[in-house]
């Protein structure tokens, strides 16, 4: 057996090599690096494939929440409400735009914020909520959706984790996590559940203004070739970046029953040991598993990091400090501010490998060793 990984990005690649080399070289020799025929047919693709009227391809998924940031049109000091249990991306825009990144708790079961949440945390100064679909399945849009309408607020789904994830409605219709805010974001980073071959990014939104102005502001601020209008940003998506998701995308259902198939697989293994949570399902969401996160319950979560280490198997902390205890966010925390839940949370998370190479040996082997731990 080879070394486990967390993500098999070279196996994956193995699979669909032929493809994959082939649409390289298109790009290579066609010299057309920049906005290239790949990544208009990338993005038609995608909104076909998401449902959703725009998608805005651009650098990396850090980049699209600005753009989508920077189109609203918000002032210095507005309020914009994250979790505190989420890659640093989702609020580090808020603070680089000048605005007040107001960070909150998250659900013990899903890891997902929630609207009762996000309700107690508005005042008159809040304008925008930034839900993230956590490890791979959707907030519950519909609540969210219902509270942000109340208070007026824009709402930006950060979908770098969930994309492929199915949200139903009560009423039965469903759509794509990262297309029922006013805008989603993306993140194409290799290791994403849609991952090109470096950085990439995108934006959606089904309101065709929203689009017109996030179109400008990634384009430095240019509706028309040296005419700048606003400020904006150069965030590109590589012609080569596109080529590799357009083939991608082809196969990102499939790759998303790979991962859970695993994931039923650990279920299933876990379901009897009293020390670990496995992870809870969202009621209205599909889980298409970014990641397969536990929570170790005895309090002996990095012992067992150790022991599956010195057995070969990888496995990470996702994540291990709440946004509002890292330095960088000082300014916005009130001393002592604390979250019970994002404190446990990042006391006993860990990340098993998921990914779409994942073969029953293996899983057998991290299983055992997990198992092993608590005997
Ligand atoms: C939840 C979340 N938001 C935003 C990002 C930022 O994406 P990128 O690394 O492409 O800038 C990531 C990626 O790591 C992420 O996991």
């Amino acid at each position: 057996m080879s070394a486990i990984q967390m993500v098999d990005l070279k196996g994956q690649y193995e699979k669909i090599k032929k493809e994959i080399d082939e649409g390289v070289i298109n790009c290579v020799s066609s010299a057309a690096y920049i906005n290239g025929a790949q990544v208009k047919s990338f993005q038609e693709n995608l909104e076909n494939y998401l449902q959703v009227k725009n998608v805005i391809p651009c650098a990396n998924g850090t980049d699209a929440l600005q753009i989508a940031m920077m189109a609203l049109d918000l002032r210095e000091g507005d309020e914009v409400i994250v979790p505190s249990f989420t890659f640093i991306a989702t609020a580090e825009v808020v603070a680089l735009l000048k605005l007040k990144p107001v960070m909150v708790e998250v659900d013990a079961g899903t890891f997902n914020v929630t609207a009762d949440i996000i309700e107690q945390a508005i005042t008159p100064k809040t304008k925008a909520i930034v839900p993230v679909h956590l490890f791979g399945q959707t907030c519950d849009m519909q609540s969210i959706m219902q509270i942000a309408e109340k208070h007026n607020l824009f709402v930006i789904e950060d979908n770098a984790q969930a994309i492929g994830s199915d949200y139903t409605f009560a009423d039965g219709s469903m759509k794509k996590a990262g297309t029922i805010g006013h805008i989603g974001t993306t993140s194409f980073f290799p290791s994403k559940n849609l991952g090109c071959y470096g950085d990439g990014g995108a934006i959606f939104t089904n309101d065709d203004g929203l689009a017109e102005k996030m179109r400008v502001i990634a384009n430095h601020g240019q509706s028309k070739k040296y005419y700048h209008s606003v400020i904006g940003v150069n965030s590109r998506l590589d012609t080569i970046q596109a080529a590799i998701l357009d083939i991608k995308l082809k196969y990102l259902d499939e790759y998303a029953a790979a991962r859970q198939k695993a994931a039923a697989f650990y279920d299933e293994a876990f379901k009897n040991i009293e020390e670990l949570q496995t992870p809870a399902r969202e009621k209205n969401s599909t889980h298409v598993f970014h990641q397969y996160t536990l929570r170790v319950k005895n309090g002996e979560r990095d012992a067992l990091q150790k022991h599956l280490e010195n057995a070969g198997v990888p496995a990470m902390i996702y994540y291990p400090v709440p946004l509002y205890r890292q330095e960088a966010f000082a300014e916005y925390v009130a001393p002592g501010f604390r979250l019970p839940t994002t404190e446990k949370l990042c006391d006993e998370v860990l990340s098993l490998p998921i990914h779409t190479e994942l073969h029953e040996e293996v899983l057998g082997k991290i299983t055992v060793e997990v198992k092993n731990f608590f005997r």
